[in-house]
Protein backbone atom coordinates (compact mmCIF):
# COMPACT_ATOMS: atom_id res chain seq x y z
CA UNK A 1 0.00 0.00 0.00
CA UNK A 2 1.40 3.36 -0.83
CA UNK A 3 1.85 5.69 1.69
CA UNK A 4 1.44 8.93 -0.43
CA UNK A 5 0.42 12.44 0.54
CA UNK A 6 -3.10 11.44 1.66
CA UNK A 7 -1.90 9.30 4.54
CA UNK A 8 -3.54 10.14 7.88
CA UNK A 9 -6.29 11.59 6.03
CA UNK A 10 -10.19 10.60 6.50
CA UNK A 11 -12.04 11.29 2.82
CA UNK A 12 -15.50 10.95 2.07
CA UNK A 13 -16.62 9.93 -1.15
CA UNK A 14 -19.88 9.75 -2.00
CA UNK A 15 -21.55 7.22 -4.57
CA UNK A 16 -18.68 4.86 -3.95
CA UNK A 17 -20.83 1.86 -4.87
CA UNK A 18 -19.72 2.00 -8.60
CA UNK A 19 -19.30 4.10 -11.66
CA UNK A 20 -16.68 7.37 -11.11
CA UNK A 21 -17.22 6.82 -6.87
CA UNK A 22 -15.53 3.81 -7.12
CA UNK A 23 -12.06 4.16 -9.09
CA UNK A 24 -12.56 8.03 -7.07
CA UNK A 25 -12.47 5.65 -3.40
CA UNK A 26 -10.07 3.56 -4.43
CA UNK A 27 -7.77 6.09 -6.23
CA UNK A 28 -7.65 7.76 -3.31
CA UNK A 29 -7.14 4.85 -0.58
CA UNK A 30 -3.94 3.95 -2.41
CA UNK A 31 -3.00 7.35 -2.17
CA UNK A 32 -3.01 6.33 1.65
CA UNK A 33 -6.39 8.14 3.28
CA UNK A 34 -8.88 5.75 4.95
CA UNK A 35 -11.62 6.56 2.98
CA UNK A 36 -15.37 6.06 4.01
CA UNK A 37 -17.64 4.96 1.44
CA UNK A 38 -20.69 6.15 0.60
CA UNK A 39 -24.11 5.13 -0.95
CA UNK A 40 -27.11 2.80 -0.82
CA UNK A 41 -26.02 -0.67 -2.42
CA UNK A 42 -24.48 -2.16 0.76
CA UNK A 43 -23.45 -5.39 -1.26
CA UNK A 44 -21.55 -3.09 -3.84
CA UNK A 45 -20.33 -0.89 -0.98
CA UNK A 46 -18.78 -4.12 0.17
CA UNK A 47 -17.12 -5.14 -3.31
CA UNK A 48 -15.46 -1.68 -3.06
CA UNK A 49 -13.94 -2.26 0.53
CA UNK A 50 -12.92 -5.55 -0.39
CA UNK A 51 -11.04 -3.89 -3.67
CA UNK A 52 -9.63 -1.78 -1.49
CA UNK A 53 -9.07 -4.26 1.16
CA UNK A 54 -6.97 -6.28 -1.50
CA UNK A 55 -4.84 -3.33 -1.91
CA UNK A 56 -3.88 -2.51 1.69
CA UNK A 57 -5.83 0.04 1.95
CA UNK A 58 -8.24 1.26 4.84
CA UNK A 59 -11.96 1.94 4.43
CA UNK A 60 -15.28 1.77 5.85
CA UNK A 61 -19.01 1.88 4.79
CA UNK A 62 -21.74 4.14 5.97
CA UNK A 63 -25.13 3.74 3.57
CA UNK A 64 -27.03 6.89 3.04
CA UNK A 65 -29.53 7.76 0.71
CA UNK A 66 -28.55 11.32 -0.29
CA UNK A 67 -32.55 11.60 -1.63
CA UNK A 68 -33.27 12.34 2.43
CA UNK A 69 -31.79 14.48 4.79
CA UNK A 70 -31.75 12.48 7.55
CA UNK A 71 -29.78 10.18 6.32
CA UNK A 72 -27.17 12.68 5.47
CA UNK A 73 -27.51 14.58 8.88
CA UNK A 74 -27.01 10.17 10.17
CA UNK A 75 -24.19 10.09 8.14
CA UNK A 76 -22.09 13.37 9.29
CA UNK A 77 -23.48 12.37 12.97
CA UNK A 78 -21.45 8.85 12.51
CA UNK A 79 -18.05 10.70 11.01
CA UNK A 80 -18.06 13.05 14.11
CA UNK A 81 -18.40 10.45 16.60
CA UNK A 82 -16.34 7.75 14.85
CA UNK A 83 -13.44 9.98 13.69
CA UNK A 84 -14.31 13.58 15.13
CA UNK A 85 -12.74 14.97 12.17
CA UNK A 86 -13.02 15.09 8.01
CA UNK A 87 -10.34 15.97 5.56
CA UNK A 88 -11.65 15.06 2.42
CA UNK A 89 -15.30 15.48 0.59
CA UNK A 90 -15.83 14.31 -2.55
CA UNK A 91 -19.44 14.90 -3.44
CA UNK A 92 -19.99 12.58 -6.39
CA UNK A 93 -23.21 10.83 -5.92
CA UNK A 94 -25.85 12.15 -8.25
CA UNK A 95 -28.78 10.95 -10.54
CA UNK A 96 -29.67 11.85 -14.47
CA UNK A 97 -33.08 12.07 -15.92
CA UNK A 98 -34.37 12.26 -19.59
CA UNK A 99 -36.36 14.54 -21.72
CA UNK A 100 -37.19 17.77 -22.38
CA UNK A 101 -37.56 20.07 -19.39
CA UNK A 102 -41.49 20.50 -20.26
CA UNK A 103 -41.75 16.37 -19.58
CA UNK A 104 -40.38 16.58 -16.13
CA UNK A 105 -42.62 15.89 -13.42
CA UNK A 106 -42.67 18.26 -9.99
CA UNK A 107 -41.81 14.87 -8.01
CA UNK A 108 -38.92 14.15 -10.38
CA UNK A 109 -37.33 17.74 -9.82
CA UNK A 110 -37.93 17.61 -6.56
CA UNK A 111 -35.99 14.62 -5.83
CA UNK A 112 -33.63 15.38 -8.36
CA UNK A 113 -32.65 18.58 -6.44
CA UNK A 114 -32.67 16.95 -3.14
CA UNK A 115 -29.66 14.26 -4.09
CA UNK A 116 -28.39 16.10 -6.71
CA UNK A 117 -28.22 19.85 -5.36
CA UNK A 118 -29.84 20.28 -1.80
CA UNK A 119 -28.38 17.28 0.02
CA UNK A 120 -24.78 18.48 -1.66
CA UNK A 121 -25.51 22.16 0.04
CA UNK A 122 -25.73 19.82 3.36
CA UNK A 123 -23.44 17.82 3.13
CA UNK A 124 -20.73 20.62 2.54
CA UNK A 125 -22.13 22.79 5.61
CA UNK A 126 -21.38 19.18 7.96
CA UNK A 127 -18.10 19.00 6.11
CA UNK A 128 -16.96 22.22 6.93
CA UNK A 129 -17.87 21.92 10.30
CA UNK A 130 -15.69 19.46 10.97
CA UNK A 131 -12.90 20.61 8.93
CA UNK A 132 -12.49 24.16 10.84
CA UNK A 133 -11.70 21.96 13.81
CA UNK A 134 -8.27 21.04 12.30
CA UNK A 135 -8.36 24.09 10.25
CA UNK A 136 -7.66 22.22 6.64
CA UNK A 137 -9.78 19.98 3.98
CA UNK A 138 -11.06 20.27 0.73
CA UNK A 139 -14.08 19.89 -1.00
CA UNK A 140 -14.19 18.28 -4.76
CA UNK A 141 -17.78 18.86 -6.13
CA UNK A 142 -18.12 16.49 -9.14
CA UNK A 143 -20.23 18.64 -11.90
CA UNK A 144 -20.86 17.81 -15.11
CA UNK A 145 -20.00 19.84 -18.56
CA UNK A 146 -24.61 20.23 -17.68
CA UNK A 147 -22.95 22.40 -15.15
CA UNK A 148 -21.52 24.80 -18.06
CA UNK A 149 -23.71 24.26 -20.95
CA UNK A 150 -27.21 23.46 -21.41
CA UNK A 151 -28.08 20.31 -23.89
CA UNK A 152 -31.35 18.66 -25.29
CA UNK A 153 -33.57 16.64 -23.47
CA UNK A 154 -31.81 16.04 -19.80
CA UNK A 155 -34.74 17.21 -17.85
CA UNK A 156 -33.70 18.67 -14.80
CA UNK A 157 -30.01 17.16 -14.38
CA UNK A 158 -28.34 20.27 -16.37
CA UNK A 159 -30.17 22.51 -14.09
CA UNK A 160 -28.63 20.80 -10.98
CA UNK A 161 -25.53 20.82 -12.05
CA UNK A 162 -25.58 24.73 -12.67
CA UNK A 163 -26.71 24.83 -9.05
CA UNK A 164 -23.39 22.87 -8.37
CA UNK A 165 -21.39 25.32 -9.68
CA UNK A 166 -22.75 28.16 -7.61
CA UNK A 167 -22.75 26.44 -4.43
CA UNK A 168 -18.75 25.15 -5.47
CA UNK A 169 -18.26 29.13 -6.01
CA UNK A 170 -19.74 30.03 -2.86
CA UNK A 171 -18.14 27.91 -0.31
CA UNK A 172 -15.12 28.27 -2.08
CA UNK A 173 -14.96 32.31 -1.55
CA UNK A 174 -16.26 31.57 2.01
CA UNK A 175 -14.28 29.63 2.90
CA UNK A 176 -10.98 30.24 1.95
CA UNK A 177 -9.71 32.08 4.96
CA UNK A 178 -10.22 29.10 6.65
CA UNK A 179 -7.72 27.02 4.43
CA UNK A 180 -10.34 25.06 3.16
CA UNK A 181 -9.64 24.55 -0.65
CA UNK A 182 -13.27 23.59 -2.61
CA UNK A 183 -13.36 22.83 -6.48
CA UNK A 184 -15.44 21.43 -8.96
CA UNK A 185 -14.62 18.60 -11.91
CA UNK A 186 -16.81 18.84 -14.85
CA UNK A 187 -16.42 15.99 -16.56
CA UNK A 188 -17.76 15.17 -19.95
CA UNK A 189 -19.17 11.73 -21.29
CA UNK A 190 -17.59 8.56 -18.85
CA UNK A 191 -18.01 5.27 -19.33
CA UNK A 192 -20.46 4.28 -16.39
CA UNK A 193 -24.05 2.92 -15.87
CA UNK A 194 -25.72 6.56 -15.71
CA UNK A 195 -24.26 7.24 -19.25
CA UNK A 196 -24.72 3.76 -20.20
CA UNK A 197 -28.92 4.26 -19.35
CA UNK A 198 -28.65 7.72 -21.09
CA UNK A 199 -29.70 6.52 -24.28
CA UNK A 200 -27.33 8.53 -26.16
CA UNK A 201 -26.81 7.00 -29.69
CA UNK A 202 -24.74 9.40 -31.03
CA UNK A 203 -21.51 8.43 -28.79
CA UNK A 204 -18.93 5.99 -29.44
CA UNK A 205 -18.68 4.10 -26.06
CA UNK A 206 -15.18 3.13 -27.20
CA UNK A 207 -14.45 6.52 -27.30
CA UNK A 208 -15.55 7.68 -24.11
CA UNK A 209 -13.81 8.33 -21.01
CA UNK A 210 -13.30 5.96 -18.26
CA UNK A 211 -13.91 6.27 -14.18
CA UNK A 212 -10.11 5.95 -13.46
CA UNK A 213 -9.68 9.52 -15.62
CA UNK A 214 -11.61 10.94 -13.21
CA UNK A 215 -10.40 9.78 -10.09
CA UNK A 216 -6.92 10.28 -11.62
CA UNK A 217 -8.45 14.35 -11.93
CA UNK A 218 -9.32 14.33 -8.11
CA UNK A 219 -5.91 13.04 -7.16
CA UNK A 220 -4.14 15.86 -9.27
CA UNK A 221 -6.24 18.16 -6.93
CA UNK A 222 -5.39 16.89 -4.24
CA UNK A 223 -1.84 16.41 -5.36
CA UNK A 224 -1.67 20.43 -4.90
CA UNK A 225 -3.14 20.66 -1.75
CA UNK A 226 -0.17 21.69 0.61
CA UNK A 227 1.54 23.69 -2.26
CA UNK A 228 0.86 27.67 -3.19
CA UNK A 229 -1.13 26.16 -6.43
CA UNK A 230 -5.13 26.48 -6.26
CA UNK A 231 -7.24 24.96 -9.16
CA UNK A 232 -10.65 26.24 -9.01
CA UNK A 233 -12.23 23.97 -11.63
CA UNK A 234 -11.70 21.51 -14.39
CA UNK A 235 -13.26 20.89 -17.41
CA UNK A 236 -12.30 17.25 -18.94
CA UNK A 237 -13.55 16.02 -22.22
CA UNK A 238 -13.13 12.85 -24.44
CA UNK A 239 -10.45 13.42 -26.74
CA UNK A 240 -12.43 12.98 -29.85
CA UNK A 241 -14.52 16.28 -28.72
CA UNK A 242 -14.31 19.15 -30.16
CA UNK A 243 -11.55 21.40 -27.78
CA UNK A 244 -12.92 24.29 -26.22
N1 LIG B 1 -21.12 9.33 -16.54
C1 LIG B 1 -21.02 10.51 -17.13
O1 LIG B 1 -20.89 10.60 -18.37
C2 LIG B 1 -21.00 11.78 -16.31
C3 LIG B 1 -20.62 12.97 -16.95
C4 LIG B 1 -20.56 14.14 -16.20
C5 LIG B 1 -20.80 14.12 -14.86
N2 LIG B 1 -21.15 12.95 -14.23
C6 LIG B 1 -21.33 13.01 -12.78
O2 LIG B 1 -20.40 12.15 -12.18
C7 LIG B 1 -20.90 11.64 -10.94
C8 LIG B 1 -20.82 10.13 -10.91
O3 LIG B 1 -21.61 9.64 -11.97
P1 LIG B 1 -21.49 8.16 -12.54
O4 LIG B 1 -21.51 8.29 -14.00
O5 LIG B 1 -20.39 7.42 -11.86
O6 LIG B 1 -22.93 7.61 -12.09
P2 LIG B 1 -23.46 6.15 -11.75
O7 LIG B 1 -22.63 5.12 -12.41
O8 LIG B 1 -24.93 6.19 -12.04
O9 LIG B 1 -23.25 6.06 -10.17
C9 LIG B 1 -23.97 6.93 -9.33
C10 LIG B 1 -23.53 6.73 -7.90
O10 LIG B 1 -24.35 7.59 -7.08
C11 LIG B 1 -25.00 6.81 -6.10
N3 LIG B 1 -26.32 7.32 -5.84
C12 LIG B 1 -27.33 7.55 -6.71
N4 LIG B 1 -28.44 7.97 -6.07
C13 LIG B 1 -28.11 8.01 -4.75
C14 LIG B 1 -28.82 8.35 -3.59
N5 LIG B 1 -30.12 8.70 -3.62
N6 LIG B 1 -28.18 8.28 -2.40
C15 LIG B 1 -26.89 7.90 -2.34
N7 LIG B 1 -26.16 7.57 -3.40
C16 LIG B 1 -26.77 7.61 -4.60
C17 LIG B 1 -25.04 5.39 -6.68
O11 LIG B 1 -25.05 4.43 -5.63
P3 LIG B 1 -26.29 3.53 -5.12
O12 LIG B 1 -27.16 3.26 -6.31
O13 LIG B 1 -25.62 2.33 -4.54
O14 LIG B 1 -26.93 4.39 -4.08
C18 LIG B 1 -23.73 5.30 -7.43
O15 LIG B 1 -22.68 4.94 -6.57
C19 LIG B 1 -22.32 12.19 -10.84
O16 LIG B 1 -22.31 13.37 -10.07
C20 LIG B 1 -22.68 12.51 -12.29
O17 LIG B 1 -23.67 13.50 -12.36
C21 LIG B 1 -21.28 11.79 -14.94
Amino acid sequence: MSTGNLKDKIALITGASRGMGKAISIAVARSGARVILVARNKEKLQQVKEEINQLNGESDIIRADFSKEDDVNRLFDLVESRYGRLDVLVNNAAVASKGSVEDVSMDEFDYMMNVNLRNVFLSCKRAVKLMKKNKSGYIINISSVSGIKAYEKQGAYGISKHGVMGLTKSFAVDLQSKNIRVSAIMPGSVNTDMMRNSGRTDIDFTKVMVPEDIANTVLYLLSLWETNAAVDEIYIRRKTKKPF
